[in-house]
């Protein structure tokens, strides 16, 4: 199974964002995770349609997973997908129509995601199943980075996959806030494939940010083989 270490720019330094970007590239890290939000779905800012653009100019070859907290997710698609982002995932609860915003994603080229919070019933996911290229489980509320991992999202995770399994979905999951070792371990060994990384992996560790990554995926895959 491929792992893939997405790290979340958000914890990035706005002062050194450039310099912090290419340590990422240069431990591997796979895709970036760039986290849009308005104010209002979550009470706080983050990161403005054009840097996508200057993201993929940038690095061509890494794929972009936006990460919508928006009120009208709607909105944001074309701009996103004229912009590059590869993957696009919005929060359920802000939309009344999420397979046609799926669909909507789909059909400008780009994968589509859905993302539950904790609050929400993973069985959400059950009508979407044909419509998802991923699914994405919030292990925290969303809004801020450097929350703890919550330790119930193990279980849901055990239900998302048993409904993927039953249903023969064919998306991918991603893990998103408060990733650790230990859980991002656990979440590897129960089956999903997308790890947002932050605080606990990447950022505010001891070795550089390259480092980092590197020892972030070597202790993931040495975890599956045991
Ligand atoms: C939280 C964001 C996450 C966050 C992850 O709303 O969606 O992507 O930046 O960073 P950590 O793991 O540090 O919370
Ligand atoms: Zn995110």
């Amino acid at each position: 199974m491929e792992l893939i270490n997405a790290p979340s720019l958000t914890n990035c330094s706005l002062l050194h964002m450039g310099e912090e970007i290419r340590q990422l590239v240069e431990g591997g890290a796979d895709w970036f995770h760039v986290d849009i939000m308005d104010g209002h779905y979550v009470p706080n800012l983050c990161f403005p349609v054009p840097f996508i653009r200057e993201l993929k100019c940038a690095y061509p070859e890494i794929p972009v997973d936006v990460h919508l907290m928006v009120t009208n997710p709607a909105d944001y698609v074309e701009s996103l997908a004229f912009s590059g982002a590869d993957y696009i995932s919005f929060h359920i609860d802000a939309t009344s129509f999420s397979r046609r915003i799926l669909t909507q994603i789909r059909k400008s080229g780009k994968k589509a995601g859905a993302v539950l919070n904790p609050s929400q019933p993973v069985a959400m996911l059950e009508p979407l199943v044909n419509f998802l290229d991923y699914a994405v489980l919030m292990t925290v509320e969303p809004g801020f980075a450097g929350q703890q991992f919550l330790p119930d999202s193990i279980e849901r995770l055990r239900e998302l996959i048993k409904l993927r399994d039953r249903r023969t979905g064919h998306f991918l999951i991603s893990i998103d806030g408060g990733v650790d070792t230990p859980h991002a371990i656990e979440c590897a060994r129960l089956g999903a494939e997308i790890y947002i990384t932050g605080n606990f992996t990447v950022f505010k560790q001891s070795v550089n940010l390259k480092e980092a990554c590197v020892q972030f995926k070597k202790v993931l895959y040495s975890a599956l083989k045991e």
